[in-house]
């Protein structure tokens, strides 16, 4: 999982692909570098690290010329070093490569490269691609590239230069993202639209299988066997500001506050003007097909698999249909019992992550209708999948979800209704309750994130100890798995969630005096029995924050801090669950002086297995 960036034009490349990378090292940010043509020559630049050491190195020994490519990387093949990050040349440096994913066939390839006398200074699988071109070179690029590709097994973005071919740039995708941005005598290829967003908001996202030739002034798209083909621009309608940080100080703290807009943009077209019925006009899967469903399985990573938690109980209780929730990961490898009736549900921020997509692909192969749920309009799973609800979150930089899970959440409430209307399942003043509680959620989001200076307090006292633990029941559950990961993974404390009732069955060993202990307590039915439970750790002297209604007086008997959520119906209750959580991760960062946006061994997109 890298960030690619690649330009052409009147400006100095150095310039524009430094800032371009800057708004990809979501993607990766072990090593960076660039590549950039000038009068007959390539110069080159890299850097371990941060984009920063690149930027200073840049500064010091700039690099001239105005067309260039550039790579953040995160090492999949060979360590984070100055060798092994792009780009990437053969065993002269008449070609410049930038890849992300990867090449599956490369170690043949590189003993065959070997055996014909070339010399690799690299550990990775990109480097085979530097010296192939060196191989097949016809005395032109494209047709050169075409033939290459023919010898590559494996996912990739690819950005190519070529000394002998200069003004023009070749950028290939097949399984990894790519875009392409249309300028005025400039044009661009990324990783990600944010990367372009400062010069162009006229985009091709190329598809499976696609090629752009790029030069100053045109973009040729053509097949990998070297066919044109039409493409329709597309215009992006996000704002370059939505993609910065806006005077918050981490994109995280930025994207939680954004939840209530999020949440309210996604629901935005998606009720009826009543205010009581669900819409979904993008989906294509007809009433009939709708009640023909009999089982369905929802399949994601991470938080979005977190998120696919909460829609299981929504689905079930709404829909009547059974729900399986998987982890991607597991499911694509194991011999799923489906029937042609089965729905499968994929749910992915990125749109990308390989897991995720393999299920997908699974899924299709099978001949089962796929439902993706993805924020990236354009992406994999997007282009790919039967019928989409696309989460109008909005960029999302900070590596740690937040507001794509909210917005998960909602497309999964919406469905659940949906598919309940279709089916006749809920009453009609249900679906309507659901909807009018949704639509009055934004507001009261807003009213939760006013707690953020109480949090604050509370996770700088937290974030002194090692361990946190997380307990709920039911949905609050789901939550509490939300809520520790996001803890775990940018304040680098031990974490856990578990079902409160299962804590006398071993994990109650763990709690000793002081020991932070989230309590969530806002499925009613369950209320009594989470007390029991609050109860049973308060006698070892855990330190308890319940998290629980607002007018709820009767918890402040029982815990030593409580923290109030406005009231919605229980049922919706991880909307306003998510956000104290992900405060209180946030500030324990903060605390603990983590690199909130980046934390370490993680990146934003998992492309790889
Ligand atoms: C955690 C987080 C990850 C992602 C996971 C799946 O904060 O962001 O757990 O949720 O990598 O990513 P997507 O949703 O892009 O498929």
């Amino acid at each position: 999982m890298c960030g690619i960036v690649g330009y052409i034009g009147p400006r100095q490349a150095q310039d524009v692909l430094l800032d371009g990378l800057s708004k990809l090292e979501y993607r990766g940010y072990d090593s960076a570098g660039i590549a950039v043509y000038d009068h007959g020559d390539i110069q080159v630049a890299k850097a371990v690290g941060r984009l920063v050491g690149l930027a200073d190195e840049l500064t010091q020994h700039p690099l001239q010329g105005s067309q260039g490519i550039g790579h953040t990387r995160w090492a999949t093949h060979g360590r984070p070093s100055e060798d092994n990050a792009h780009p990437h040349s053969g065993c002269a440096s008449d070609f410049v490569v930038v890849h992300n994913g990867i090449i599956e066939n490369y170690m043949q390839l590189r003993e065959d490269l070997e055996a014909r006398g070339h010399h690799f200074s690299s550990e990775t699988d990109t480097e085979v691609v530097a010296h192939l071109l060196e191989e097949y070179w016809t005395g032109e690029l494209v047709s050169t590239v075409t033939n290459v590709l023919k010898e590559i097994r494996g996912a990739y973005a690819l950005a190519i230069m070529a000394k002998q071919d200069p003004g023009k740039l070749v950028a290939v995708r097949k399984h990894s993202p790519l875009v392409i941005g249309l300028g005025n005598g400039e044009n661009f290829c990324a990783s990600d639209i944010p990367a372009l967003l400062q010069y162009t908001r006229t985009v091709y996202i190329l598809a499976e299988g696609e090629m752009a030739v790029i030069t100053k002034d045109a973009v040729e798209c053509l097949d990998l066997e070297g066919n044109p083909i039409q493409k329709q621009p597309f215009e992006v309608t996000w704002d370059a500001v939505a993609a910065e940080k806006g005077g918050y100080e981490h994109y995280m703290l930025k994207e939680i506050h954004e939840q209530p807009k999020a949440v309210r943009d996604t629901l935005s077209g998606r009720i009826s003007e009543d205010g009581r019925h669900v819409l979904l006009p993008e989906l294509h899967m007809t009433p009939d097909e709708l009640r023909n469903i009999d089982r369905i399985h929802i399949v994601a990573c991470g938080t979005s698999y977190h998120a696919g938690l909460v829609g299981k109980v929504a689905i079930e209780r709404l829909a009547r249909v059974p729900v399986d929730v998987e982890i991607a990961s597991e499911y694509r490898y194991r011999d799923p019992i489906v029937s042609d009736r089965t729905l499968i549900m994929v749910i992915s921020q990125s749109g990308e992550t390989a897991d995720t997509l393999a299920a997908l692909r699974n899924a299709m192969a099978r001949g089962n209708q796929v439902l993706a749920i993805t924020n990236v309009l354009g992406s994999s799973v997007a282009r790919e999948a039967d019928d989409v609800i696309v989460t109008w979150a909005g960029p999302e930089i900070s590596v740690a979800s937040t507001k794509a899970y909210t917005t998960q959440l909602i497309a999964l409430y919406l469905f659940a209704g949906y598919l309940a209307q279709a089916r006749s399942t809920a009453n009609d003043d249900v679906v309507a309750e659901l909807v009018r509680e949704l639509s009055s959620l934004p507001d009261k989001l807003e009213n939760v994130l006013e707690a953020a200076p109480l949090i604050q307090s509370i996770a700088e006292s937290f974030s002194t100890w090692d361990d946190a633990f997380f307990l709920g029941r039911g949905l609050d559950y789901s939550v509490a798995l939300e809520g520790a990961l996001k803890y775990k993974e940018i304040s680098y404390i031990h974490a856990e969630a578990y079902p409160a009732g299962e804590l006398k069955h071993g994990t109650l060993a763990l709690i000793v005096d002081g020991v932070p202990v989230v309590a969530l307590l806002t499925q009613d039915e369950l209320f009594d029995k989470m007390v029991s439970n609050v109860k049973e750790v308060k006698a070892r002297d855990a330190y308890v924050l319940g998290i629980t209604w607002v007018g709820n007086e009767e918890i402040t008997k029982s815990v030593d801090r409580v923290l109030y959520v406005p009231r919605t119906i229980a049922f919706l209750a991880p909307l306003m669950l998510v956000i104290p959580l992900q405060l209180l991760a946030y500030y324990a960062s903060v605390a603990r002086g983590n690199d909130v946006d980046k934390p370490r061994n993680l990146a934003k997109s998992v492309t790889v297995e």
